[in-house]
């Protein structure tokens, strides 16, 4: 059975396309979910993508990753990046490595994007470099966690 990863996206990442483009580019989130699902192919293993608002379901879709199966999560916190301890926690507590992922570079931007309060937690972060952000992220994931 291939391996399975479990790809995460927060609040507002749900109007990617119409959202603010160019910060974020014109694919929606639907199209950069079908494009990693033909890289994810192409290197043999499968994605499960989610998207929520709510800090609350990204806290227990996290937490279940590693008894749902996934060997990794590629995660883009959305604004709660910059806000949510919860997300920290659940992070730190899950069974399996998170990754995380932005389109855009929040070092580069307003002083308030600059602090993550859930980078702390990952295995790793990949900013700035738009949605190939989240292939990075996922071929990370499949290297491993680095020498050793
Ligand atoms: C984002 C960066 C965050 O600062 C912002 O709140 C988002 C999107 C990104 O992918 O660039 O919602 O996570």
């Amino acid at each position: 059975m291939s391996l399975r990863y479990l790809v995460l996206s927060g609040p507002n990442l749900h109007r990617l396309g119409r959202r603010e483009p160019s910060i974020y580019g014109s694919q929606t989130l639907d199209e950069i979910h079908a494009d990693l699902a033909a890289f994810a192919a192409g290197r043999g293993v499968e994605l499960e993508c989610r998207q929520s608002n709510h800090e609350g379901a990204l806290v227990e879709w996290i937490g279940a990753a590693g008894d749902e199966g996934f060997s990794g999560v590629v995660f883009n916190p959305g604004a709660y990046t910059h806000t949510s301890y919860a997300l920290y926690d659940a992070v730190r507590a899950a069974d399996v490595p998170v990754v995380e992922v932005h389109l855009s570079n929040p070092d580069a931007r307003e002083p308030f994007r600059r602090k993550s309060c859930i980078a702390p937690a990952c295995v790793g972060r990949v900013a700035g470099f738009g949605a190939h952000s989240y292939r990075l992220g996922l071929e990370a994931l499949l290297l491993g966690r680095g020498p050793g």
